[in-house]
Order: structure tokens, then C-alpha cells, then sequence
């Protein structure tokens, strides 16, 4: 009773604060608005919700939910259009739909807005990545990523990829009856990046670490014990312990000019920067961070989509079935597949288009504009931030005819342009599009023609923290199947 008498004063007190707080933060939010008006700036329409936290609840409640598009963009965009205001995570915030909106806000990176994620993702995946440059720094580091990915590259990766696929098969798959696709594919395509794009070998728990990671990406940015964002940065503590001394080894290595063939790695690339002086080791080890955050998670899921797709509509499975046993069968026994053969993957591809369309693995990304910007007679002011969503095209039916309905062959005739957005677009186009491609044409060409398949669960919910997944894992069962020759 004395300890609930002693807590009174200090509660009252807390609640007068925070009444204080929200009255003075409603004021200064009105003479902004008002700021608007006299300066003749015609915001967009829109509700800004509660001082500081905005509509965030509600924005979260509908991605975790993965019904972002149905909770919170639709309802709003029926009741003001394609252009809206709102306020997340402390930010007034526009939210852009349509192609249109995507080509514009997109290919203006740099003039009008700059790439703008939370702090806490920035905290996280590091200052120095790719995420948080522009002009020069950018370039330099879009540059060593690309020639990892150029044609050769992209020639030398395919038999280090279905390297690892088989290895990953005959370790987690052999001998089972059943498999939980989503957490398998992701440590699958956690070791490519890691091991075929980047050179690094991985170590027990390092899966783990960056996951770790990863689920403080989007979380308050509170630096106390305990809470989510605190766990998620003594993760990043460690990766970055453990890559620091990665990166100093193969500094040394290349020094000595000792693995020169292992020289095409994308690590060697980045050291090489390191090494002329074009880069910081703080530069290096962000963007490897990000580089596996960026890689692992969105290929995961766009697999564990495809193959959902593929168990609800057996003609496309069957199609994409005939596709790779015509590949294998052009083999020798034994013969490696080569990137040419990726591109005979044709209906594949347009299955993995049509699923990525359906659910893109990441829903849109935040800009912030850089100066006062005029679009559709709306003035967004600089500062504000922007969301471009994928949602908003994949589902419009003048893009899409019938969206709601899986159509793999509609990717036969041309798209109109940033209409088709998973992958982003303009100077930030995914730098990892032709890995993330190779690591889906080339799993299931191993899974069709080394398994039958089947889903467990047919109506397996999505959610997403912060991105999507499968939420119970995805389980399937599967049966070797007898080789194609
Ligand atoms: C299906 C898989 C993937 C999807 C759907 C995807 C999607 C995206 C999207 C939408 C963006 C643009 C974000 C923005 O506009 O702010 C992006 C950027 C990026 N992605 Fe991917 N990604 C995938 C796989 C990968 C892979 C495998 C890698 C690396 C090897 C990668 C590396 C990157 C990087 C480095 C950026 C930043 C580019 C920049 O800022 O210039 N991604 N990705």
C-alpha cells in the first residue's frame, strides 16, 4: 500500500509530461499545417493521425499481418486517391501508388529524394552500406558489386551455386520425407551469398547472428537491455567482430598474393578497394551486412512462394516440370548446368515473376524528398518522406488484368514499365537481381527433377517481422525421384 501511495506523485507527474507532450506537439503540428496554408502548398489529402506515432499501429498491425495492401493502403487510397498523407514512425509520410509514381519517385534518386529507412535498420545494417550513399560513394560501391554479376561472373557462380544446392540436398533432404522449406531454403541461400557471391566461408552460428539482426531492423531504436533492438544490436556486435577479422585475413591473403583464383569474389573486390585506399574496412564490412541481409530473406521467400504457387495449380507445376527435364536431359551424366542453360528456364521465370508479383518479398521502401516537390498538383514538402509500395501496381488491373488470379503467361507480353516493381527500380535497381534470379532458376531446377513435392499445408498463413515468411516454416513432403535418364 505505501509503495502504491509513494508511486501516486511521481504517476501523476508522468501523465501531466505526457499531456504536456502531446499538447505542444499538436500545436507545432498545427502551425506547420497552417505554415502549409499561407505558403499556398497544396498538401496531399490524408490523416496524420496522433501526434508523433501517426497511423503507425496501424501500419504495423497490417504488415505483420501481410495485409498491407487490403487494412491500410486500399481503404485509404479509395478515400483519397493514388497520393495520400499519413504519419509513420515519427515522419510525415506520403504514400505513392501506380506506375507513374513509381517512375518518378524512383528515378529521381539523388534529385529529389534520397533512399531514407528507419534508424534503426540504419543502426543495424551499418552507416557506411549502400543503403546510406549517394552520388560518387554509391557509384564506387554499385561498381564492385556489378562486376561480381557481370556476365562472367555470372558464368563462374552457376557451377558454384548448383554446388551448393546439391550439398544442401544430399545434407537436409536426403533420406527425409519431409522438410520445412522456408527455413531450409533460407540457410540454403544464406551460404550462396555468403560462400559463392562474397568468398566467405560460413561458421556454425553465423546464420543465427544475422538473424538476430534482422528482427531489429524495423524495431524502436531503444538501446536498453532486454528490449529488441538492444539483442539485435550486440548481434551486429559480434558479426562485425567476426567479419573485421575476415577482412584483415583476406587483406593479408591478397597481400601475399596467396588464392589469387578465388580474386572474382565479390569479398576480393571490396579488399581490393580496401587495399588501393577507395574504401574504409568499415565500408566493407557494412556492405557485406547488408549484402546478406539484402539477399537471403527476399530469395527465401520468393522460393517458398513459387513453390506454394506451383502446389495450387498443378498445369503450371507440370509445364515448369517438362522445362527442366528437357534441360537435364541434354546433359551428360554428370555435366555441370551452365548459365545458358538459365536462360532455356523461360516459364520458370515467369512462374517466379508472377509469384513475386503476388507477393513481393519486400513490400516498397522509404524515400525522403530533398527539396519541396510538386507532383500531381500536391506539394510534398522536403523533409517528408516517401512510400513507394509494389502493391500498388501489382494488384491494379489495369497493369494486371485479373490480379487476384495466378497467371504465369501474362509475363509473355511486354510490361509497361515500373509497373512490375519487386525488385525496385532507377539508380537503386537491386544490385543482387541476377544472383537472386540464379538462386531461384537453378533450386528449382535440383527440386523438380530430383523430388516430387507436395504442401502440407495448403492455406499456411503469411506474416512478416519485419519481412515475410511462411508462418509455420512451410513444411512439404517429398520422394526422390528416379533420375531423369
Ligand atoms: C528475390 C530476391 C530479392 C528481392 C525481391 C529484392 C528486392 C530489392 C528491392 C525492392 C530493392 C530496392 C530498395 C529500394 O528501392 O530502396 C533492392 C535493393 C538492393 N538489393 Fe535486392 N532483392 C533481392 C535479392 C537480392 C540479392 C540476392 C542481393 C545481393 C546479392 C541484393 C542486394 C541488394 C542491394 C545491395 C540493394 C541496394 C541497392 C542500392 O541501394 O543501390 N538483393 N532489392
Amino acid at each position: 500500500m505505501a509503495l502504491e501511495m509513494d508511486s501516486v506523485p511521481s504517476l501523476v507527474l508522468s501523465v501531466l509530461a505526457i499531456l504536456v507532450t502531446l499538447i505542444f506537439l499538436m500545436s507545432t503540428s498545427k502551425k506547420k499545417n497552417s505554415i502549409n496554408r499561407s505558403s499556398n502548398k497544396k498538401l496531399p489529402p490524408g490523416e496524420m493521425g496522433l501526434p508523433w506515432i501517426g497511423e503507425t499501429l496501424e501500419f504495423h498491425k497490417a504488415q505483420r499481418s501481410n495485409r498491407l495492401l487490403e487494412d491500410f493502403i486500399q481503404p485509404r487510397m479509395t478515400k483519397h486517391g493514388n497520393i495520400f498523407k499519413t504519419r509513420l514512425m515519427g515522419s510525415p509520410t506520403v504514400l505513392v501508388s501506380g506506375a507513374e509514381a513509381n517512375k518518378f519517385f524512383l528515378s529521381n534518386e539523388f534529385k529529389l529524394v534520397v533512399s531514407s529507412w528507419p534508424s534503426s535498420s540504419v543502426q543495424l545494417m551499418g552507416t557506411d552500406c549502400i543503403m546510406q550513399k549517394q552520388g560518387e560513394r554509391h557509384r564506387c560501391i554499385r561498381g564492385a558489386i556489378a562486376s561480381s554479376l557481370s556476365c562472367t561472373g555470372l558464368e563462374a557462380l552457376v557451377p558454384k551455386i548448383c554446388s551448393s544446392i546439391d550439398k544442401h540436398l544430399s545434407k537436409d533432404w536426403h533420406g527425409r520425407d519431409t522438410v520445412s522449406l522456408y527455413p531450409s531454403v533460407k540457410k540454403l541461400s544464406f551460404s550462396i551469398v555468403l560462400e559463392c557471391l562474397l568468398g566467405i566461408d560460413v561458421e556454425p552460428g553465423m546464420l543465427e547472428m544475422f538473424e538476430g539482426v534482422v528482427e531489429g531492423a524495423f524495431a524502436a531504436p531503444v538501446n536498453l537491455p532486454g528490449c529488441r533492438f538492444w539483442r539485435a544490436k550486440k548481434a551486429r556486435l559480434e558479426i562485425e567482430k567476426k567479419l573485421v577479422g575476415v577482412v584483415r585475413r583476406k587483406r593479408e591473403e591478397m597481400e601475399q598474393k596467396v588464392r589469387r583464383e578465388e580474386e572474382r569474389r565479390l569479398l576480393s573486390g571490396l579488399v581490393l578497394g580496401l587495399m588501393k585506399g577507395e574504401m574504409s574496412e568499415k565500408e566493407v564490412v557494412d556492405n557485406v551486412v547488408l549484402l546478406v541481409f539484402a539477399a537471403h530473406d527476399t530469395t527465401s521467400f520468393a522460393i517458398a512462394m513459387i513453390c506454394r504457387m506451383l502446389a495450387l495449380h498443378p498445369n503450371c507445376h507440370s509445364r515448369l516440370v517438362e522445362e527442366h527435364v528437357e534441360i537435364a536431359g541434354s546433359k551428360r551424366p554428370g555435366e555441370n548446368l551452365t548459365l545458358e542453360d538459365t536462360k532455356k528456364m523461360k516459364y520458370t521465370w515467369q512462374v517466379a515473376r508472377e509469384s513475386m508479383r503476388m507477393f513481393p518479398p519486400i513490400f516498397g521502401s522509404f524515400r525522403k524528398a530533398i527539396v519541396d516537390i510538386e507532383y500531381e498538383g500536391f506539394t510534398i514538402p522536403k523533409g517528408w518522406k516517401v512510400l513507394w509500395t509494389a502493391y500498388g501496381t501489382h494488384y491494379d488491373s489495369q497493369c494486371f488484368p485479373e490480379p487476384l488470379h495466378f497467371n504465369p503467361s501474362r509475363f509473355e507480353e511486354p510490361i509497361p514499365p515500373y509497373a512490375f516493381v519487386p525488385f525496385g527500380g532507377g539508380p537503386r535497381l537491386c544490385a543482387g537481381y541476377q544472383l537472386a534470379k540464379l538462386n531461384i532458376l537453378l533450386f528449382l531446377h535440383f527440386m523438380v527433377t530430383h523430388y516430387d513435392w507436395s504442401l502440407l499445408h495448403k492455406d499456411e498463413t503469411i506474416t512478416a517481422d519485419p519481412l515475410p515468411f511462411p508462418s509455420q516454416g512451410m513444411p512439404i513432403k517429398i520422394a526422390p525421384k528416379q533420375p531423369c535418364k
